[in-house]
This record gives C-alpha cells, sequence and structure tokens, in this order.
C-alpha cells in the first residue's frame, strides 16, 4: 500500500488529553453589509472583540465539533462534515445568525488541518484532530437584538484516544432539579447557552462521584433525552437498537453513524421516545458523541433507583463491535461505503 508521510510535531501522541494545545493558528471568517469575507489565517490565539459585542452579552454563539483522522494509508479525512455544516446552519437558525454557507464551512474546516498539519496525530496512536468551528455576533449592542456583524472561527487541536486503558464503563447519574433544555427551547440547537445551563447539574454529579449526568425530558421528566455532551443508545435484550426521538436533544452524527451501522449488523434500529423505566429492558447502554465515539455505561441512578447493563469493567459486546466498526471507517481501516470520509489536500 502507498503510504505518505508528512512531519509532525513532537507529542506524546498516545497520551494528550482533551484540551486545547497551542498550534500554527486558526482561520478567520468576517461578515459584514451582506457578505462574508475571505478566509485570513490568525496566528494570534487570541479573538478582539467589541465590549459590547451581542455574543459576549447576549449569547449569539453557536458551534460544532468533528474530527480529522490520519489515515492508515497517511492522508488525512474529516468524518462527515457536511453534516456538522447543515447542524451549524440549523443552530444559528435558531437564535436568529448569519451562517456560512455548507461549501465555506467545509472550505474552513479544510484549510484549518492543512494549516496544523503538523500537528495531526499519526496513524495508530489513537488520537486525532479536533476541529472546532466557532460562529459569533459580534455588533457592539446594548439593547437585545440580533447582530448583523458575524466572526466565524475554525480552530484545531490534536486530542488523544479517549480510553487510554480500554473502554471502560462509566457511570451516569439523573440530577434531579435541573434541566439542560425547555420543552420548545433549544436543546436541538448547539448553541453555547446549553452548554452554560449544563454547568451546574454536571459539577453536583461530580461531586457524588458520576462523571457523566442523565437529562430526562424537560416537559414531564419521565422519558431519556440524552447525556450532558453525548447522545444515548441502547441495546435491548431484543436485538434492538434504540434511541430518544425527542424534539430537545442535539441531532448527533456520532448517533446517526451508529444508527446505520447497527442496522448493517442486523439489529432492528428504532428511533422513539425512551421511558426512564424502560431501562430494565436495556443489555448495553452507552454515551456517545465525536469525542470519545461511544462511552459505555455500567449504571444509571436516579434518587432511590439504580439500573445496571451488563459488566462494570468490561463494554457489552455489541457496543463495542459497533465501536471498532466506526472508528475502523475513520481510520481509513474498513472501506468507507458510505462516503463519510472527505479527504483533505495537505500539500
Ligand atoms: C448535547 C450533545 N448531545 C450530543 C452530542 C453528540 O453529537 P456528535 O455525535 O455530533 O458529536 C454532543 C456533542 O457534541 C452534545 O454536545
Amino acid at each position: 500500500m502507498e503510504t505518505r508521510e508528512y512531519n509532525t510535531v513532537e507529542l506524546d501522541w498516545r497520551n494528550l488529553a482533551f484540551r486545547y494545545l497551542p498550534t500554527n493558528g486558526y482561520v478567520q471568517y468576517d461578515y459584514a453589509e451582506g457578505d462574508w469575507s475571505g478566509p485570513v489565517i490568525k496566528t494570534d490565539p487570541s479573538v478582539s472583540v467589541h465590549v459590547a459585542a451581542n455574543c459576549l452579552h447576549y449569547g449569539q454563539a453557536c458551534f460544532e465539533g468533528l474530527k480529522a483522522f490520519q489515515q492508515r494509508d497517511g492522508s488525512v479525512a474529516l468524518f462527515r462534515p457536511d453534516r456538522n455544516a447543515r447542524r451549524l446552519i440549523q443552530s444559528a437558525d435558531r437564535i436568529c445568525m448569519v451562517s456560512p454557507p455548507e461549501t465555506m464551512f467545509i472550505e474552513a474546516c479544510e484549510m484549518a488541518v492543512r494549516i496544523n498539519r503538523e500537528f495531526v496525530p499519526p496513524y495508530g496512536t489513537g488520537a486525532s484532530m479536533y476541529v472546532r468551528p466557532l460562529l459569533i455576533g459580534t455588533e457592539p449592542m446594548v439593547g437585545i437584538n440580533q447582530s448583523s456583524t458575524y466572526t466565524f472561527i475554525v480552530l484545531v487541536t490534536p486530542v488523544g484516544p479517549y480510553y487510554k486503558e480500554g473502554f471502560r464503563p462509566v457511570e451516569a447519574l439523573v440530577v434531579e432539579g435541573y434541566d439542560r433544555a425547555a420543552p420548545l427551547g433549544t436543546g436541538r440547537a448547539k448553541i453555547a447557552g446549553n452548554y452554560a445551563a449544563s454547568l451546574k447539574p454536571g459539577l453536583l454529579a461530580k461531586q457524588q462521584g458520576y462523571p457523566i449526568v442523565l437529562y430526562t425530558d424537560p416537559r414531564e421528566n419521565k422519558y431519556i433525552d440524552e447525556f450532558g455532551t453525548s447522545n444515548f443508545i441502547a441495546i435491548t435484550h431484543d436485538y434492538e437498537f434504540i434511541t430518544p426521538d425527542s424534539p430537545s436533544v442535539l441531532e448527533g452524527i456520532t448517533k446517526d453513524s451508529l444508527q446505520v451501522l447497527a442496522g448493517e449488523m442486523g439489529m432492528a434500529v428504532k428511533p422513539r421516545p425512551i421511558l426512564l423505566d424502560e431501562l430494565d429492558q436495556c443489555a448495553e447502554v452507552g454515551a456517545c458523541g465525536t469525542a470519545a465515539v461511544i462511552t459505555p455505561i455500567y449504571a444509571i441512578t436516579k434518587g432511590q433507583q439504580r439500573w445496571t447493563f451488563g459488566r462494570p469493567d468490561e463494554a457489552g459486546e455489541n457496543l463495542q463491535r459497533l465501536y471498532r466498526q466506526l472508528q475502523g471507517i475513520q481510520y481509513g481501516e474498513i472501506e468507507d461505503t458510505h462516503h463519510w470520509l472527505v479527504p483533505i489536500e495537505l500539500d
């Protein structure tokens, strides 16, 4: 097989955390008077905005998260950037922002990876390059209104394999007294405010020893919605792949991809409202998202109730198969029959 080699910076790739590391720079576009500027490469990691910028006071800010993977053949590819582009457009629309068109979004992601190509983790380390597009309203204002000027940024940072010691199950808590979204609110949008709202319940859960929060529906608190920063998936004892169909969850791209793969593995794929009480019927439960792909959930606690799934020290067999299949496609080890990978021209 022909392989390509690029110089990489010296980093301890296998032990990188999920956090920002300095790179060569980021890509920025500005919107004013009905038009987007061309891309500008910025090397100073700070962004200059007006002290009264709308994003700082009124929260016109939305973002995305996707990854670029060095493939087994040495090339580099983005995973489903078209889906992130469309989700950013929807998030922006929900809070009256002007969004970059899909082609500009993808061009920006490619450029941000290209200018930082020596920070793309080498194939085989289990690490990848996290790509963070960000859209902010920049117009100075004191009265609340939508901005007429915007800045679109794409930054990247290399991130390590989530599971350094293997695919370890964790315990989740349903924090009572807090919702992350309102019934007709912004739960479907990837906007900054949703994450601010989830900090307090997240902290309370951590103080009680639970690394992850499970949210129920904000209307009745009876149905499962999603985890703090990932979607809920489960495989039932009847070999059904279920995931909540809810108006207040973020439509995850990992979840969508796993549904396709689960169908190909012969599971009956059923997105539908899921009652908390139905956890009794779940054999394997996972939290899925771009950062970790799948985090196996060993137990879910709500007050005096506690449901457990499989073994505390090992992920269920089906979640393991799904994880391997998706990662195999992402790293170019398994044929990408769905055309999910978008190669990046690095030269
Ligand atoms: C609230 C929330 N739900 C779900 C997800 C998973 O989405 P994706 O698979 O596109 O990363 C994320 C991750 O970004 C998230 O923040």
